[in-house]
């Protein structure tokens, strides 16, 4: 039998640790059979297929579609996919989510002040001081989710608790086959 498609959506705000989690992960999957395996990160995709897109509600929203889309494509061919993308609004994500179906939504939630700590690449800072604007969660929206399939926090766990939570959350789905005992 081949292997289900299915597509896990890490959203939360940049710098919070979706494709931290993500890249953990991944050798997890790969290890229990899950070999088919695709990782689409916004960072990533928006040097290519979202190339030239800015930070506009609109603009946003078209990478997220196309990150869908592509994410879409992906599970229907029994791909695992691996979505890491700030994906700010409810609406937007939800479109998605009705389109492949087979969608694990995980809420990478941290706070600002812990963020602006962190400030990994220095955008924070930046933001706070109003030198980028419409940055997400200082001058622009993150709708966070309501109902998110798993909730995480990468401020209050640690990186393998996260991950342990996803896992556990897949197990349960029966998207990923439970660790071999023997
Ligand atoms: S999304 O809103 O369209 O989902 P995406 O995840 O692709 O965003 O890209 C977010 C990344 O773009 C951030 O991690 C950050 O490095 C960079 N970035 C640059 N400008 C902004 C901004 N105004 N708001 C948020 N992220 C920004």
């Amino acid at each position: 039998m081949g292997q289900k498609g299915f597509t896990v959506w890490f959203t939360g705000l940049s710098g919070a640790g979706k494709t931290t989690i993500a890249d953990a992960i991944e050798p997890i999957l790969r290890e229990r059979g899950i070999t088919k395996l695709e990782k689409l990160d916004g960072d990533v995709v928006r040097t290519h297929l979202s190339k030239g897109l800015g930070f506009s509600k609109e603009d946003r929203d078209t990478n997220i579609r196309r990150i869908g889309w592509v994410a879409e494509v992906l599970t229907r061919n029994g791909v695992c996919v691996l979505a890491s993308a700030i994906s700010p609004y409810k609406e937007i994500r939800d479109e998605v989510k009705t389109n492949i179906g087979d969608f694990v939504e995980v809420y990478v939630e941290c706070s600002i002040p812990e963020l602006t700590r962190r400030d990994v690449k220095g955008l924070y800072e930046k933001a706070i001081k109003g030198e980028i604007a419409n940055f997400t969660g200082v001058s622009d929206p993150y709708e966070a989710p309501e109902n998110p399939t798993v909730k995480v926090n990468s401020e209050h766990e640690e990186l393998e608790e996260s991950v342990a939570k996803v896992l556990a959350k897949l197990e349960e789905l029966g998207y990923v086959p439970a660790k071999a005992t023997a």
